[in-house]
């Protein structure tokens, strides 16, 4: 890795609003750094594509980051951090951090033996919760289940209708019949479900693992000395479709003055 400029911004990448739940959590924590955001809503949803076509859009969106001068980019994505991370991760002259890779170790501390996955299908079938939670605690039984419409309800902003409780509702069902006693929320667009999710479950049984990975790039970027020390902040958003859309799915999490602006590869 070249050296880095700590004054340059970190890249957030999703495939959607979803990546916002992350970007809100660094955020809270780094007020000085300056972001960019990138999400692939003309490929919304991630979590049911190849892993070649997930492997063709991270490679597109790390070069539109190494474009602009990054310092680091945080793959704000469950379901690249499962099934890309590994082929791209020394491919680049900056820092990259996925999600669960990076929270693993904090997951794995959990005192209990049964911890349940929400996520994508692509993110559970690859079974990196299992694989990455094992290597710091065998112990932990891992329950997965994927939840085919949760990213269409959060992108086309959905999330009040009858028809949305009544999916989530079902879903959570089916969980709890596995009797886990935390739950994470393996994909960045869920954090927009806990609404729901409190009205059928106690708000405690539900992990969003942001916390931990804006706590852990934060240590990151500090042990290699790549904190910015300038006062000069800027934020940027960009989608590769329907930046109205965006804008509106978005509200719940991230406030967004400029709107973002539409970018094709
Ligand atoms: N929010 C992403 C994740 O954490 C992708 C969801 C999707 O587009 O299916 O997995």
């Amino acid at each position: 890795m070249h050296t880095l400029n700590k004054n340059a911004p970190i890249g957030f990448f999703d495939s959607g609003v979803g990546g916002l739940t992350v970007l809100k959590q660094v955020k809270a924590i780094m007020p000085n750094e300056s972001f960019i955001f990138f999400g692939d809503t003309l490929h919304v949803p991630y979590g049911d594509k190849t892993k070649e076509e997930l492997l063709s859009y991270s490679t597109n969106i790390l070069k539109f980051f190494e474009e602009k001068g990054v310092k680091a980019v945080v793959m704000a994505c469950n379901t690249t951090s499962s099934v890309v991370y590994n082929d791209i991760k020394d491919k680049y002259g900056f820092k990259i951090y996925p999600l669960v890779q990076s929270c693993a170790k904090i997951l794995s501390r959990l005192n209990i033996n049964r911890l349940g996955v929400f996520a994508t299908k692509a993110t559970i079938e690859s079974h990196a919760y299992e694989k990455e939670i094992e290597k710091h605690n065998p112990n932990i039984k891992v329950i997965g289940q994927y939840c085919p419409q949760w990213v269409k309800i959060v992108e086309n902003n959905l999330t009040n209708t009858p028809e949305s409780i009544e999916i989530v509702k079902n879903d959570l069902e089916n969980m709890m019949k596995n009797n886990p006693e935390k739950i994470i929320l393996g994909c960045t667009h869920y954090p927009y479900l806990l609404g729901i999710l409190s009205k059928f479950a106690p708000k405690e049984l539900f992990i969003d693992p942001a916390p931990y990975f804006a706590e852990f790039i934060k240590n990151d970027l500090a042990a290699s000395n790549l904190l910015c020390d300038k006062n000069e902040r800027f934020e940027e958003f960009y989608v590769s479709a329907s930046a109205e859309k965006f804008a509106l799915a978005s509200k719940l999490f991230y406030d967004l003055p400029q709107g973002a602006k539409e970018y094709s590869f």
